[in-house]
């Protein structure tokens, strides 16, 4: 049995709500270009209560849990209850919850679509499920991850790693921004609690599905045409920490045949990078080069030393994996031929990871049903569902960007593009719902 046969619900989805939920949002900024909210920042926190006050005002049962992420959760029908006849055939009955929902932090100078637009739609999933009273048999949890963007601490999808237990409470204090504040000092000066956040593990056996909608930071729906993706794989990323070290002289006085210069050194760097992900051998891969600081960064000083971090993105983690260590071996001989000491650190790893088909089965045939066209395609992004794709059935929805631009301010998804975006969310949804994933 489904419930997809009663479709009126999702013509109830509202543009001007989700205007409205996009605008304050986009409030929440650091003054300067785009939308600035960093993770576990005390602007982050601020669209938390946003989100949690939504979600308290439909009535939904709101916990923020030690990691930061905020959960609503709309009891089921079936909820308490683990139906002995199997129900739909699962054997979990209809307790195990179905769950929506993305991030709320951004890059420095981002936009105010990049993980917005799947809160937003999940706060108008739960408006229209509880102003319609649609009938529903498992809980329907919505969740605000916390920290996904690893701009400010080089790992991404901080809230759900801890969700899907992929990283713990000792992990923390090794994680540093560019001011030398730990992850979990962020995180208590947030008001949070990082020494306790093995207790915000999920428990897969609650769940039955997950689905999380985002957009698409590329440019293959938009050149298209075609408004929605169901996503079949989601790449990986490698991420180096590289210092260069040289020696600082002056830039006068210093012949060019007795110079050491650790700028110089980085840009080779940079370019054996742009080289390789462009060689065909390492077809797939792309290599971005997207913080560089020089030290002692005088106009008239040779760079004495220059840091810089490496992010290596691929679809295949064999491929991903190599492409980081030939590089590695790369910049060390870059370093070694001008006399530059070179370390490299790995400071994050996150493999690809394949989408179960058996629940993007159901984003595509909720796509069919509405009449929305859709095509299936990779994601070259990092995602709460990745992780949370770890721990339990999960599908992962796009809408276009336009231009493919994203982590700039004019990262832009027109309202109608996520009012069909969360039509096919609450279809996908009710889908799942109703059925053995
Ligand atoms: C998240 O936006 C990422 O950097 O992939
Ligand atoms: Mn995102
Ligand atoms: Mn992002």
């Amino acid at each position: 049995m489904t419930t997809r046969a009663s479709g009126a619900a999702d013509q109830a989805v509202d543009g001007g709500r989700i205007d409205a939920h996009l605008a304050a949002f986009a409030e929440l900024s650091e003054p300067g270009p785009g939308c600035t909210r960093l993770a576990y920042s005390p602007l982050e926190r601020a669209a938390h209560a946003v989100f949690a006050a939504h979600m308290a005002a439909l009535g939904l049962r709101v916990r923020t849990d030690h990691a930061g992420n905020t959960l609503a959760e709309l009891p089921g029908a079936g909820a308490g209850k683990d139906r002995g006849d199997g129900g739909d055939g699962d054997g979990g009955g209809d307790s195990r919850a179905i769950g929506t929902g993305s991030h709320l932090d951004t890059v420095p100078s981002g936009g105010g679509f990049d993980g917005i637009v799947g809160v937003v739609a999940a706060m108008e999933v739960a408006e229209v499920m509880v102003r319609q009273g649609v009938p529903h048999r498992r809980p329907w949890r919505f969740v605000a991850f916390a920290a996904e963007e690893g701009a400010r601490f080089g790992q991404a999808c901080n809230g759900s790693r801890m969700a899907a237990g992929l990283t713990g409470a000792a992990d923390l204090a090794g994680f540093t921004d560019a001011g030398g504040t730990t992850m979990a000092a962020a995180m208590a000066a947030a008001g949070l609690r990082p020494d306790l956040v093995d207790a915000s593990r999920w428990r897969p056996e609650e769940w039955s599905a997950f689905v999380e909608l985002h957009i698409e930071q590329g440019e293959v729906l938009h050149s298209s045409g075609v408004g929605l993706g169901v996503v079949d794989v989601i790449s990986g990323s490698t991420r180096l920490r590289v210092r260069a070290e040289g020696r600082a002289t002056h830039s006068g006085g210093t012949p060019m045949h007795l110079r050491r210069d650790a700028l110089v050194t980085a840009a080779e760097c940079v370019l054996l990078g742009d080289r390789l992900a462009r060689d065909p051998a390492h077809d797939g891969v792309r290599v971005t080069v997207g913080r560089l600081t020089v030290e002692p960064g005088s106009i008239t000083t040779v760079p004495g030393a220059a840091e810089f971090y490496v992010d290596i993105r691929d679809t295949d983690p064999v491929r991903q994996r190599a492409a980081a260590r030939a590089l590695a071996a790369d910049f060390a001989g870059a370093a070694d031929a001008r006399g530059v000491r070179l370390a490299t650190e790995t400071i994050a790893d996150t493999a690809p990871v394949v989408l179960p088909d058996r629940v993007s089965a159901h984003a595509r045939a909720a796509c069919a049903d509405l009449g929305l066209p859709h095509r299936v395609l990779p994601s070259g992004a990092s995602h709460d569902a990745q992780q949370i794709g770890r721990i339990i059935p999960t599908a992962l929805l796009f809408v276009p960007s336009h231009g493919g631009l994203s982590h700039v301010p004019e990262e832009f998804t027109l309202t109608p593009q996520i009012v069909a975006g969360t039509r096919a969310l609450l279809a996908t949804l009710r889908r799942l719902d109703g059925a053995r994933v």
